[in-house]
């Protein structure tokens, strides 16, 4: 019966260009579920249908938290939505003179996401709907900054806190924004919020907004990483700047880049100019200056804070090379050496040679110019993991120097001396600083071992970044003894696990693949509580997935990153309490998003499962 009368709603036209335009014969319609979120039901239309509704209508009104991602605090949307033409959008900025600069930019940027909602944006064939009256309101978003100006992110959640109020006045045809933030991080939450209320829509051409909302919002965790390592194999900048993208996207705000490690050295240092001309793999694999000091900007307007690593004393090699010609001495050791097994955990090996005293005056230049080309900064993160003694006790310089120090050649005495280079290494890094002392990160390592923390390393200089297990006892130790911490744990945040190996056969070392529920589940205050239910929960500062670079390019980054980034970002930014099954339908429509922007996401289901929201997971009984 119904079939008869859809044909009678069916009919499609012949147009100029030569295409067959066929008029949509589905509606969704948001309907509520028992004890779970709603969900957007795909129906036809039929002559006795009331009103149609695009899949991207429904979903940006369906649900308690509609389309937004990660999910705020508390959250209230409208049902209905107004139309609007980019060209209808105008703002207000309260904030001082350096906020406004910012702001903005941020608003530009919230302007041309604007922009890409449409499907011609990629091809650059953005036409829409010419105004036509009465439908189509006007966008006005009111932006105002309420604490004195703040340049710079710092481990404070109320930095990142905002408001957002969306109302339509019947009979108006203006819709107003209001975003209110203290800082300008997080009004530019708020802009991204805002952006996520609105979409497409086909049957208009033109964008549609949620016609009212009201918004709180502050992150569950201050610090939201994502480590990027650019020395196993090189990353355009322009990778670089699509992933900055795609995190402001995810509310992430740490952009943790390892930079250096043996393989290469791609940053080209005034100072140092030997190190990236030994230590890149081309002249155009490089990171210039201008590059990195662009990047932090570019970053800084996307409320993403740029963090240096610079790795020692291990993950050292390419780029050290020029010691002896300079009249320095070996500046490392057990560089390129085999069976590299024994010496290191992955070719080429190499370590600092912590018996040349050049190395210090040469990692001082370094640090010096690591700090104007990534400050003002607020924590530099020291590497400091995987260090392999068997390569210090297999040089004789190095064997020389403890026996010429009065130390024997056991573990813990090479400990003692890492210990002591690390110290070194962070007043070098105080002293670059101008000397403002700021946190140091560290890797769990050796040093970090049960019973070792509190012997070699300070708890008010250095926050641990735990890359161990989620079950390991030693995460418990670290929180008891007060250390900051972030959580990275490789079971469920290295996103390189999964593939092939590349030093023989069978998978890598870490699979299986990290999928992004697995991602997502991975909740650094219940790993903590798991293993003490005493523990000082505020310790814990975030988290932080790793992208090692072995098997990953330019080519691919943004599929390993995307979207299991977002998991991380919505765990980390919301701290659910429920679990990845919740959050399925704003995963898959906020994936689509991603793709919009630009951002070559991984896709995880069937398009059929985004328009048929319900009907794919296997339900718990
Ligand atoms: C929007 O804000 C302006 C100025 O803040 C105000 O005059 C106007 O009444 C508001 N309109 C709606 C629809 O809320
Ligand atoms: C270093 O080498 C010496 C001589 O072979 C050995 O006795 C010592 O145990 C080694 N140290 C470590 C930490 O392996
Ligand atoms: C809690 O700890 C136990 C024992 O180590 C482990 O088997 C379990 O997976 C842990 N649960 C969580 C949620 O981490």
């Amino acid at each position: 019966m119904w079939s008869l009368q859809v044909f009678t709603v069916f009919a499609f036209a012949y147009v100029a260009s030569g295409q067959f335009e066929l008029p949509n014969p589905w509606t969704w319609r948001c309907v509520p579920q028992e004890g779970k979120d709603s969900v957007c039901v795909k129906e036809l239309v039929t002559a006795t249908t009331s009103g149609t509704s695009s899949n991207a209508a429904c979903k940006i009104t369906c649900g308690k938290y509609g389309p937004l991602w990660p999910k705020p605090k508390s959250a209230k949307i409208g049902n209905e939505v107004q139309y609007f033409l980019p060209s209808a959008v105008s703002e207000n900025i309260v904030a001082s003179e350096a906020d406004k600069a910012l702001v903005v930019q941020a608003v530009e940027i919230f302007k041309d996401n604007l922009n890409a909602y449409h499907p011609g944006y990629k091809k650059r064939q953005v036409v829409w709907r010419s105004r036509d009256g009465a439908k189509f309101i006007e966008l006005r978003v009111s932006i105002e900054i309420e604490g004195p100006s703040q340049s710079h992110l710092t481990l404070d959640v109320s930095d990142e806190q905002y408001s957002l109020f969306v109302e339509t006045l019947p009979s108006s045809s203006i819709t107003n924004a209001t975003i209110r933030a203290k800082t300008f991080f997080g009004a530019r939450h708020g802009l991204e919020t805002l952006s996520q209320l609105i979409d497409y829509e086909e049957a208009e051409n033109s964008l549609m907004i949620v016609n009212s909302a009201d918004i709180a919002d502050q992150p569950s965790f201050t610090y939201r990483g994502l480590l990027l390592d650019t020395s196993r194999n090189y990353i355009s900048v322009d990778s670089i700047k699509r992933t900055l993208d795609a995190m402001a996207a995810n509310k992430l705000n740490t952009f943790h880049w390892h930079i250096t490690d043996s393989h290469s050295f791609p940053m080209v240092l005034k100072s140092l100019p030997k190190m990236a001309y030994y230590g890149s793999y081309s002249d155009r694999d490089l990171y210039q200056p201008e590059d990195i000091r662009n990047l932090v900007v570019y970053g800084r307007v996307r409320g993403v804070r740029v963090l240096p690593e610079f790795d020692a004393p291990a993950h050292v090699g390419s780029g050290w090379e020029w010691g002896p010609q300079e009249g320095l001495g070996e500046l490392t050791v057990c560089y390129k050496q085999e069976p590299w097994q024994e010496y290191c955990v992955e070719p080429p090996c190499g370590q600092l040679n912590i018996a040349n005293e050049n190395i210090y005056p040469v990692l001082g230049k370094i640090y010096k110019e690591m700090v104007e080309l990534f400050g003002p900064i607020d924590m530099f993160h020291f590497g400091g993991d995987e260090v392999n003694l068997n390569c210090w006790n297999s040089s004789e310089e190095i064997v020389n120097y403890m026996s010429s120090n009065r130390v024997d050649r056991s573990a813990d005495s090479f400990y003692g001396q890492w210990s002591i280079f690390q110290n070194r290494a962070y007043d070098l890094l105080t002293e670059a600083n101008n000397n403002l002392p700021v946190p140091g990160i560290l890797w769990t390592s050796h040093l970090t071992e049960k019973g070792r923390t509190t012997r070699f390393l300070d708890k008010n200089k250095y926050i641990i970044q735990i890359w161990s297990t989620g079950t390991d006892p030693l995460i418990k130790e670290l929180l008891e003894n007060k250390f900051r911490v972030i959580f990275s744990n490789y079971d469920a945040w290295y996103l390189d696990c999964g593939l092939g190996a590349w030093v023989g056969d069978g998978h890598n070392w870490c699979s299986p693949y990290k999928e992004w529920q697995a991602v997502y589940d991975n909740s650094p205050n219940k790993i903590a509580l798991n293993l003490s239910s005493t523990v000082d929960l505020s310790l814990i500062l975030g988290g932080e997935a790793a992208l090692w670079s072995e098997q990953v390019d330019s080519e691919s980054v943004d599929v390993r990153l995307w979207p299991r980034g977002s998991a991380l970002g919505e765990r980390l930014w919301s701290d659910p309490d429920h679990d990845w099954r919740d959050a399925e339908y704003r995963m898959v429509n906020h994936r689509q998003r991603l793709v919009k922007r630009g951002v070559q996401a991984d896709r995880l289901q069937p398009e059929w499962c985004h328009q048929n929201e319900g009907l794919c997971y296997i339900n718990k009984a």
